[in-house]
């Protein structure tokens, strides 16, 4: 996935601890001291009316956290001889000599993607993905012999399983066959050299090991198991692997979901599981945190132009004097405010706290039982959940919040010149419930009062520009917040069967909740296909619990635990029977 910080995804959650004894004997205290609260209150004559806004605690509070926060069943498939062996199997060391070989192999195919990748079939640094393909084909026999296999812009690559049922809309599972490059003058800091796919016993080392080869073989295996065992889908199932996810995704997703959504149209698939967040232990329960929602994204440029001339008489203030200081306004005060919209999928990570977990703070719980639906609308009012929330860490507040860094500046060429043109550009992650408008009509503002007070004319995004002004642009790559997979796990939909799978696969004691990504993945050009995408992943270790946020993604050192994978491909499959079981 582009690369965020070591705590997005699904960092999300906080309080990785389990609750300390202290905390353990404060919560009895405060369980007990609500159930006192509650006798009091209903011990206490009753008034008709009671004044608003004044909190009481309510003993349905509990119960309608749980109803905001439904935990299906553990979904397992029907019985069925074969496959039920194919599930022990997976269990076996057969099975995992032959999946590190297949995984180590994927990472020794160095399909590097790079910003400045001219056009496919011009520029030879695609070549290589001749090869990765080259080589599923000889990894996955059976996938290649019976799925339909078309290639898309020479490298994407989509397979088709056809169904029986062609009521049933097609599910589809997503990766990318790229991975960022590796910088020559780190290679040395490597353990193992990056395109070894040495196994050390563990884990599988490699560039692409972990982001993301292993969900892409993953895929396969599961696949080629499930052929091996004779499974013959009611439902098509569809992979899709695009090659420049880590550059934009333009010639590989953003072709390949062309392409599929020629065939199937708009809401053509049931579901669609990509790259993502997955595991997380949070106020001391365990979480699975498929993607549910992603931030937008915009980089605005912002130019102050300006008389040149002889530095030796000089004006008050340079270009780059009054371009620092509207930098400075930027940031004050946080730059956006902190709101917890009702969609955002960390709303329903709390409420999935309150409702389960032990360690789950208690001012939270109380903000969160007296918010109304609508109050975070409420645009005068600070979000005093939200801001309660974000005092949890560092990472917290941006999921709930527009962000903003300002990361490139430039001008100023010689001393003895005034420099008539400096640029900075800003770059965004667009909270949910907001969009990028958000942002141009702020630094519109901004820059406006700055225009003024310097006697510049402005030119907010009209495309012009003249001496004397500041002028704003947009950079191409504006992506607006994903559509929020919808995510109720008490009506039969994806989000059911997907909790119900991996509860099913990791055991019932987890909590199945929606995440956010404040990155982006090759999702970004598949929303018109379906509402339900989840991005996921399902390679847990028990023993490595926190692997997927320490795992060296887009750094040094990458690489994945096998136990990890063989997880992914058990749920895999799994998923893909309960979704041909599925009626919607
Ligand atoms: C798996 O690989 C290990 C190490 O190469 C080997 O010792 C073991 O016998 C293999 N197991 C099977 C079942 O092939
Ligand atoms: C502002 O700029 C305009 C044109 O650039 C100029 O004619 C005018 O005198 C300036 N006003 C001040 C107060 O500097
Ligand atoms: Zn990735």
């Amino acid at each position: 996935m582009e690369k965020q910080s070591p705590f997005s995804g699904s960092t999300l959650l906080v309080n990785a601890q389990p609750p300390t004894r202290r905390q353990s004997r404060a919560r009895r205290f405060f369980f007990g001291g609500l159930a006192l609260i509650t006798i009091s209150y209903l011990a206490a004559p009753h008034f008709d009316a009671l004044p608003e806004n004044i909190p009481v605690w309510q003993p349905d509070h509990q119960e309608r956290f749980k109803a905001g926060c439904v935990q299906p069943d553990p979904i397992f498939p029907s019985k069925d001889e074969d496959l039920d062996k194919l599930q022990d199997f997976i269990a076996t060391e057969t099975f995992r000599n032959a999946s590190i070989a297949r995984l180590s192999g994927a990472v020794q195919v160095k399909s590097e993607s790079f910003d400045d990748l001219g056009a496919v079939g011009e520029d030879p640094r695609w070549e290589v993905f001749y090869d990765l393909s080259h080589y599923l084909a000889g990894a996955f026999p059976l996938v290649h012999e019976k799925l339909l296999v078309e290639k898309v812009n020479s490298h994407g690559l989509l397979y088709t399983w056809k169904g029986s049922d062609e009521s049933l809309k097609p599910s589809l599972l997503m990766a990318h066959q790229d991975t960022v490059p590796v910088p020559p003058e780190t290679i040395g800091a490597w353990k193992y050299p990056p395109w070894s796919g040495a196994y050390d016993g563990k884990y599988i080392w490699g560039r692409g090991s972990s982001d993301c080869k292993n969900l892409l073989i993953a895929e396969l295996e599961a696949i080629e198991l499930l052929l091996s065992a004779n499974f013959h889908p009611k439902r098509t199932v569809l992979l899709s692997f695009g090659f420049d996810e880590e550059c934009s995704g333009k010639q590989g997703a953003q072709k390949l979901s062309a392409f599929i959504h020629e065939r199937y149209g708009d809401d053509g698939l049931a579901v669609i599981v990509d790259e993502g967040s997955g595991y997380q232990e949070a106020w001391g329960s365990r979480f699975f945190l498929p993607g549910t929602a992603e931030k937008g994204y915009t980089d605005i440029s912002i130019t102050v132009r300006m008389p040149g001339g002889h530095s030796s008489v000089p004006p008050a203030h340079t270009s780059i004097g009054v371009l620092s200081e509207l930098i400075t306004n930027i940031e004050a005060n946080q730059g956006y405010p902190t709101r917890l919209d009702d969609e955002n999928p960390y709303y329903s990570q709390l409420q999935c706290g309150a409702a389960y977990s032990p360690g789950f703070p208690k001012k939270l719980k109380k903000l969160l039982s007296h918010r109304k639906s609508s109050s975070h609308k409420c645009k005068a009012k600070p979000d005093y959940l939200a801001l309660e929330a974000a005092k949890q860490n560092q990472y917290t507040r941006y999921l709930m919040q527009t962000s903003q860094a300002v990361d490139v500046i430039t001008g100023g060429i010689k001393i003895n010149a005034l420099p008539e043109r400096v640029t900075v550009t800003v770059n965004h992650r667009i909270n949910i419930g907001e969009t990028t408008q958000v942002v141009r009509d702020r630094l519109t503002d901004l820059a406006g009062k700055m225009a003024h007070k310097y006697n510049l004319t402005l030119h907010a995004f009209d495309g012009k520009e003249e001496p004397s002004s500041i002028i704003l642009t947009e950079t191409k790559d504006v992506l607006e917040v994903a559509p929020v997979t919808p995510t109720d796990a008490s009506v039969d939909g994806p989000f059911k069967v997907f909790a119900g799978t991996t509860r099913a696969v990791q055991g019932e004691d987890v909590i199945v909740a929606p995440g956010i990504m404040t990155g982006n993945t090759d999702t970004r050009y598949y929303w018109a296909l379906t509402k339900h995408i989840f991005r996921f992943d399902p390679g847990y270790d028990p023993e490595d619990p926190t692997g997927g946020f320490d795992n060296g993604i887009h750094t040094v050192n990458e690489r994945v635990s096998v136990a990890g994978h063989i997880n992914s491909v058990k749920w895999l499959t799994t998923w893909v029977r309960n979704m041909d079981e599925a009626k919607f």
